[in-house]
């Protein structure tokens, strides 16, 4: 058996400050005063914003609030990987693993669904061998597909130097963006999974941290490969649930019933519950999609075929649902020449977090319609949702020609929901942002000319109240 640090630790650091990174080590830091946690990453410019609590990288409720308080106490955010990884007795991997390109499935079954980049955790299990001059846990905590500990595993034993020996931990992370501090906090489970046969000592170890704050019922330990699948399987199953209350909602919009009525008959239901059936645009963010292009691409690999027909489905159906309201909105008004105000643009409400959001394709579509859009989102930076919208859009208009002068002249981002109203002939509710229940919609409608219309693709406005004002709504689901 490797020799792992006793009795228990008191260093340990995290390779990657992002949404998982970043938070994942505040909470610990928080609840482990004992533990000097240091986060390290090769971006500069993020691990000096971590180091300015008033402008932090990520906006997350209430992790700046944990920020202030640990930070240079037993908080620490530093570029010296090296310097944090020899002093670490347990290192969390959580760096970003980006999707491989999709692969599209042909009509003889060939693979779809994409594998992960691993670039990153490769490059960091290399030079955490290098490094360490004695032996350390790792904990693998980015998103990455089934057998990635194992790999780890493997790049650790083949450059590690003499006598110096890892073990490798697979803890899977299952916060949620925008809820992160409380998920973290209050976890529904922790996941502990480990090489059957080094199992025990090492999980201890991680067991030991987390038992600060965590009821020892919630730890669960088991192996790598369950571990690593739990993920997986835990998005896949939350995304499929998204899919099947979008799909029922371009029924509801058939027969006229409403979805929200429909998912809250089911979700009273006890054994279904009503998590995760809010009809929406689709879903996005860095995860589900990833996951389901990863289970995708492992079952495919695995020659079982229907199994991976059968998740793809959720992902086909994730598009369907994103492609559906963009067209409902270009049936429904002309927009050529439109300035069309658009509510939301991160994946989520919560988040500044703008990855795969389902936004982007509904912009891109309106812009290439001719659409001019003026997007407001409280918390996603105006050069990032600019740099989202425009290049691409360039690319993807040049492509048919329909339209060249797409780019910065056609979108403008505004710092205030009725500034991006304020003329517009039709406002798209983009991201389910609570606030934008409050807008002053009395007002907005003054600023607005004859038939307005509201596109609610999320399904979160009272829309009564917004047909008695004059507003002519089009509701997801309805
Ligand atoms: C998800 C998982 O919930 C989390 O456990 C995992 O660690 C990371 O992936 P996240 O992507 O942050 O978390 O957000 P989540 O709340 O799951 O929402 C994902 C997407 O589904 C969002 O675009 C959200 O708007 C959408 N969604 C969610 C719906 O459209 N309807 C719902 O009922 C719930
Ligand atoms: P996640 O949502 O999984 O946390 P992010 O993209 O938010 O992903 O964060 C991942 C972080 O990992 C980024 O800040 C990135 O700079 C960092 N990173 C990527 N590769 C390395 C590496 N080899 N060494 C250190 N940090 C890295």
């Amino acid at each position: 058996m490797p020799q792992i640090p006793s009795p228990q630790i008191t260093h340990i650091c995290c390779i990657g400050a992002g949404y998982v990174g970043g938070p994942t080590s505040a909470i610990i830091s928080q609840n482990c005063p004992s533990i000097k946690v240091t986060v390290v990453d090769t971006d500069a410019k993020r691990i000096s914003a971590w180091n300015s609590p008033a402008a932090l990288p990520i906006y997350e409720p209430g992790l700046e609030a944990i920020i202030r308080n640990q930070l240079n106490i037993n908080l620490f955010f530093s570029t010296d990987i090296d310097k944090a990884i020899a002093e670490s007795q347990l290192i969390f991997i959580a760096v970003n693993t980006p999707p491989l390109e999709i692969i599209d499935t042909d009509c003889s079954g060939r693979r779809r669904g994409a594998g992960a980049d691993l670039s990153a955790v490769m490059e960091c299990a290399q030079r955490i061998a290098r490094v360490s001059t004695s032996s350390k846990i790792i904990v693998e905590k980015s998103t990455v597909p089934c057998g990635t500990s194992h790999e780890v595993g493997d790049i650790l034993q083949k450059y590690a130097r003499s006598g110096v020996q890892f073990q490798v931990l697979s803890n899977p992370e299952f916060l949620s963006e925008g809820t992160a501090v409380r998920d973290l906090q209050h976890p529904d489970r922790v996941i502990i999974g480990s090489a059957l046969q080094t199992a025990s000592e090492a999980q201890e170890h991680l067991k030991y941290i987390y038992k600060h704050w965590v009821p020892a019922d919630r730890i669960i330990t088991m192996s790598q490969w369950s571990a690593e699948l739990t993920k997986l399987a835990s998005n896949a199953l939350l995304a499929q649930r998204v899919s099947s209350i979008n799909s029922l909602s371009a029924l509801c919009e058939s027969l006229g019933a409403d979805i929200k009525e429909v998912a809250r008959g089911c979700g009273a239901d006890s054994r279904i519950g009503g998590d995760f059936l809010r009809a929406s645009l689709g879903f996005g963010g860095s995860c589900f999609h990833k996951d389901l292009s990863s289970l995708v691409w492992l079952c495919d690999s695995l020659r079982l075929t229907p199994v991976a027909d059968y998740w793809h489905q959720v992902l086909l159906m994730n598009e369907f649902q994103t492609s559906r309201f963009a067209q409902r909105i270009l049936s429904t008004i002309n927009v050529r020449g439109a300035r069309i105000a658009c509510l939301g643009f991160a994946f989520k409400e919560g988040t500044g977090d703008a990855r795969n959001t389902p936004a982007t394709r509904v912009c891109r579509e309106l812009l290439t319609a001719g659409a001019r859009l003026s997007v407001y989102d409280p918390k996603v930076p105006a050069d990032h949702i600019l740099s989202m919208l425009t290049e691409e859009a360039v690319e993807s208009t040049a492509a048919n020609s329909a339209r060249v002068d797409v780019g910065y002249n056609c979108v403008s981002v505004c710092s205030r929901a009725l500034e991006a109203i304020e003329g517009a002939q039709a406002v798209v509710v983009l991201t389910a942002w609570p606030e934008f229940r409050c807008i002053n919609w009395e007002q907005a409608l003054q600023t607005m000319p004859a038939l307005a219309h509201i596109f609610d693709g999320q399904a979160m406005l009272d829309h009564e109240y917004l047909q008695k004002l004059g507003f002519q709504v089009v509701s997801m689901g309805k």
